[in-house]
């Protein structure tokens, strides 16, 4: 997986990957402020501002935050490091030319729309699959164009072999691709309004949107982020992959297995009693790839252990591949049907999805911009490896506060509402368990509060690095082409 000797790395195409690594981090930092005051919404509902007419409300920033992470940094992140680990693994520069640009340019667009959309009520429900057929078929000539430079990049590799972490890519790219055109079926009521109308309907709709929605976490946030762990724990640690072979099992398990669990979102509901067995089998099943590759990333460290204390950014990397181990043991244990039965529709599936988005990819994504910074802008280092700490503790510390609240509120909640009385009466009404909520609701915010520091800490690093640290001299490394 080294970089190959007989390319000059000035061929490759970085300056996208420099704008795509801007766009992240940037894009983190909004998607976090909005997190944080959606976070806040809940504790406080007078931050709602009716002043602003409902454009403020909580209904339309949730989506804003969700697909400003998800989509906005997490797709930002996956553009970037795919751009350059492609590039060094395959030895070739990318394919396509400005097509790479266009790719960049495109989905900056798709951001926008979609969350101009939101704002102004323009939604077609689905959850991480909000925006309008508008948006939709916009992205796709963008994720097809996606396809094209990567592919086209690994037919003309000069490396024999492709590198596990570009399969990883490959199957992130093809697969959003895939559940992108069957969930977002739709017919358009009219050519200039933004209104569409679902081909599916009922329980095909909802088993079509939750065979997207977990397959966006397990090809989006999962898949694509192993592409980053696989290059970027190795690079950083300066040692091989621990087991090779077992990447490839991981890869080929995961692809399998994942794809079949989406059911598990619809436990107890019209979905038939089969097809939800069905998911939360292959959800259970789905715990031995995630931890086989937990285990591969960790054991990347054998031999260089004594770098997490010397090194902050592969503390960085080890914590997040800890939390992809915590948060892929508990996917499989909430998807145990008496277990799901307490924890649906509570905060321990808020708590559940946070400590992989915050733990997990927050973490490798950070992980990665440390490491892509000063090779791409050609400096010696980065400006401050004591507030990568200081970045390491802040995020830390947030993740464990948010998570810890909502598995509190989420167990509450769930043990509230089952509670009846001795004549079979339920004993809390909904606002009891609403009210009961706010302390941890606070906690939560708090956590945000801390992460979001952490994430500006690291703009303002990785910034100072780009202006004020010295360059590497040309004879070391070649500048690059743009
Ligand atoms: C400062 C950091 C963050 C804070 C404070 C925060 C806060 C929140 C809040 C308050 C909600 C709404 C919960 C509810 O409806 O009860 C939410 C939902 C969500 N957030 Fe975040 N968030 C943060 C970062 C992230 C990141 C980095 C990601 C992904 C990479 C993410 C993904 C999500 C998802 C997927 C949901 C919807 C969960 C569901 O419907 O089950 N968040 N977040
Ligand atoms: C083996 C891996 C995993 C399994 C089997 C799994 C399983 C589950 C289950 C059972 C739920 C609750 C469904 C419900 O009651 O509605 C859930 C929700 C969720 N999980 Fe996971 N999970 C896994 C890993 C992850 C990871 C690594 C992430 C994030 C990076 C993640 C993100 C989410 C999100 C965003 C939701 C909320 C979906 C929604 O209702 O909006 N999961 N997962």
């Amino acid at each position: 997986m080294d970089e190959d000797k007989s390319i000059d790395t000035s061929e490759y195409m970085d300056g996208v990957v420099r704008a795509g690594v801007i766009a992240t981090a940037f894009w983190g930092v909004v998607g976090f402020a909005a997190g944080t005051f959606i976070a806040f919404q809940l504790a406080f509902p007078a931050l709602n501002f009716e002043w602003a007419q409902g454009y403020a409300n909580f209904g339309r920033l949730r989506p804003l935050h969700t697909s400003a992470v998800i989509f906005a940094f997490g797709g930002n992140a996956l553009l970037a490091s795919s751009f350059y680990v492609v590039q060094r693994t395959s030895a070739a520069r990318l394919w396509g030319g400005n097509l790479a640009w266009f790719v960049f340019w495109g989905f900056q667009l798709v951001i926008v729309l979609a969350a101009t959309g939101y704002l102004l009520g323009a939604t077609q429900g689905k959850e991480y699959a909000e925006p309008e057929w508008y948006v939709d078929w916009w992205l796709t000539i963008v994720w097809v164009a996606y396809l094209a430079v990567f592919l086209g990049t690994i037919i003309k590799r000069k490396e024999p072999h492709i590198y596990v972490a570009n399969w990883f890519y490959l199957s992130f790219i093809v697969t959003v691709a895939m559940l992108h055109l069957v969930n977002n079926l739709s017919i358009p009521v009219s050519i200039f309004g933004s209104k569409s109308v679902q081909v599916f309907a009922g329980v095909q709709d909802a088993m079509t949107q939750w065979w997207y929605g977990h397959n966006a976490v397990g090809f989006f946030l999962t898949a694509g982020f192993l592409g980053m762990m696989y290059y970027f724990v190795p690079k950083q640690a300066e040692r091989p992959v621990y087991s090779y072979k077992l990447s490839i099992i991981h890869f080929w398990a995961l692809i399998f297995l994942y794809i079949w669990a989406g059911p598990h979102h619809l436990h107890y509901t019209a979905l038939p009693d089969w097809a939800s067995t069905l998911g939360m089998v292959f959800s259970i099943m789905l715990w031995m790839p995630s931890w086989g590759g937990m285990i591969n990333g960790l054991m990347t460290l054998s031999g260089a252990w004594d770098k997490l204390r010397t090194d902050p950014v592969i503390r960085m990397m080890v914590i997040s591949v800890g939390f992809y181990g915590m948060s892929t043991f508990e996917g499989p244990m909430m998807s145990i049907k008496a277990v799901n039965s307490l924890s649906h529709y509570t905060d321990w599936t808020i708590g559940h999805v946070h400590s992989g988005a915050l733990g997990w990819n927050g973490m490798i994504t950070f992980g990665a911009l440390y490491f892509l910074v000063p090779k791409l802008w050609n400096k010696e280092r980065l400006y401050s490896l004591s507030m990568v700490s200081w970045h390491f503790w802040l995020a830390t510390i947030g993740i464990v506060l948010y998570a810890s609240a909502m598995w509190v509120t989420g167990i509450m909640e769930g043990l509230m509402w089952r509670e009846v009385d001795a004549q079979g009466f339920l004993v809390n009404s909904f606002a009891d368990t609403v009210a009961a909520k706010f302390p941890m609701y606070v906690v939560r915010g708090l956590g945000g509060v801390l992460f979001l520091a952490g994430a500006v800490i690291m703009c303002i690093n990785l910034w100072k690095t780009v202006t004020s640290v010295e360059g590497k001299s040309p004879a070391a490394v070649p500048a690059p082409a743009e």
